[in-house]
C-alpha cells in the first residue's frame, strides 16, 4: 500500500482565506514552526500506479500538481481512478467540481452523501453536464472492490464504517426524525486495503463519537488517519472565532479526559497520525506546548506530502 496525504488541513485550510489569527500570519510569512496546509484529503494505491483519492479538496488542482505519482501518463490521462468521499462537507467534495474536464473519476460514497451532493450541493448533476458521472454507493459494512469508470478494479478495497458527526450545515434538519440520528451515514470511515489483505488504513477525518465501535476499527489497523480538527472543544469560541465549540461542529476535542489524545492511549500497537487539522489548533506550532502533548501520547501530527508505503 501506498499513501500519501495530500491535505492536512480542515476547511479554510492553513492560512484561511479571512483569518488573521497568529498562526494564518506565521503560515502566510513562512515562519519555519507553522508550516502552510491544504484542505483535507488523502490519496491510496495498492499497485503505485492506479490511485485512489479519499475526499475532493478544493484545493485538489495544486495537490495533484504537487504530487509526481498523480501525474498524467498520457494525453488525457489521469492514474487518479476513483474518489472516495466520508461526507458531503465543502472542504471534502467541492473538488469534484475541479475534476469535470473529461468526466470526473468514479465517485463511491454513502446514500446520504450521494443525496446531499444531488439535492444539495447539486455537484453530480452540475457535473453531468460535462460528461458521465459513475457514482458508486458504498453500504457499510460492506468490503467493496473500488474500480474506475470502465469497471477496471484499482487494487484498493474499502469499507466504509459509520460514525457519528454532524450532517453537513446544508442539509442540517431534513432528516431529524430518522432514529438512526448521526449514524444514518452522513459521515463514515474507511478502512482501506489492498484487495485480498486485512492489512488496512483507517482513515477517519471528522468523528465527534469516540465509541467502543470506533475503537474496535482503530485497533484492527495497520496505521490510523483520524481527525485532530480542534485541541479543545470551545477553541474556536475562546479565541473570539465563532460561538460553535467543537462536538457541535461534529468533532471530538484532542485534550481532556474525554478526549481523542486520551481515547487512543491504549493503540500502541497502531500508528496513530493526525490529519484534518484547523488553523486554530495550537498542534500546528512546532514546539507549542499542544505539539508536545502529542508526542507524549506517541500520537503523530500528518503534513503535507506525508508518504507511507508497507
Ligand atoms: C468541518 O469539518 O467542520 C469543516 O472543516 C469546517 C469548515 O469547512 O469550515
Ligand atoms: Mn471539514
Ligand atoms: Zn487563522
Amino acid at each position: 500500500m501506498h499513501v500519501i496525504v495530500l491535505g492536512s488541513s480542515a476547511g479554510g485550510g492553513l492560512p484561511q482565506w479571512n483569518c488573521g489569527c497568529p498562526q494564518c500570519h506565521a503560515a502566510r510569512r513562512g515562519d519555519p514552526d507553522v508550516h502552510a496546509r491544504h484542505q483535507s484529503s488523502i490519496c491510496v494505491s495498492a499497485d503505485g500506479v492506479n490511485w485512489v483519492l479519499f475526499n475532493a479538496s478544493p484545493d485538489v488542482r495544486s495537490q495533484l500538481a504537487a504530487t509526481p505519482a498523480l501525474w498524467p501518463t498520457a494525453l488525457r490521462h489521469s492514474p487518479v481512478r476513483a474518489i472516495a468521499l466520508t461526507n458531503a462537507d465543502i472542504d471534502h467534495a467541492a473538488g469534484l467540481l475541479v475534476l469535470r474536464e473529461g468526466g470526473a473519476p468514479a465517485i463511491y460514497c454513502t446514500e446520504r452523501v450521494e443525496e446531499a451532493l444531488t439535492e444539495g450541493l447539486r455537484i453530480l448533476p452540475v457535473l453531468g453536464a460535462y460528461g458521465p458521472v459513475h457514482v458508486r454507493r458504498v453500504t457499510p459494512g460492506e468490503t467493496v472492490r473500488v474500480c474506475d469508470r470502465d469497471g477496471a478494479p484499482t487494487g484498493v478495497s474499502v469499507r466504509a464504517f459509520v460514525v457519528a458527526s454532524k450532517p453537513s450545515p446544508y442539509m442540517a434538519g431534513r432528516h431529524a426524525n430518522d432514529p438512526r440520528g448521526d449514524l444514518a451515514g452522513d459521515t463514515v470511515g474507511y478502512a482501506i486495503t489492498a484487495d485480498g489483505s486485512d492489512d488496512a488504513l483507517v482513515y477517519v477525518p471528522g468523528v465527534r463519537d469516540l465509541d467502543d465501535a470506533l475503537r474496535d476499527e482503530l485497533s484492527r489497523a495497520r496505521c490510523v488517519l483520524i481527525d485532530g480538527t480542534f485541541f479543545t472543544d470551545d477553541e474556536l469560541v475562546a479565541m473570539g472565532a465563532s460561538t460553535k465549540t467543537a462536538r457541535v461542529m461534529g468533532h471530538a476535542p484532542l485534550a481532556g479526559d474525554t478526549g481523542l489524545l486520551a481515547f487512543l492511549r491504549g493503540l500502541t500497537h497502531v500508528r496513530r497520525v493526525l490529519v484534518h487539522i484547523n488553523n486554530s489548533n495550537p498542534v500546528l506550532r512546532e514546539g507549542s506546548d499542544a505539539r508536545e502533548a502529542l508526542a507524549a501520547h506517541g500520537v503523530e501530527l500528518a503534513h503535507d506530502g506525508l508518504s507511507m508505503v508497507w
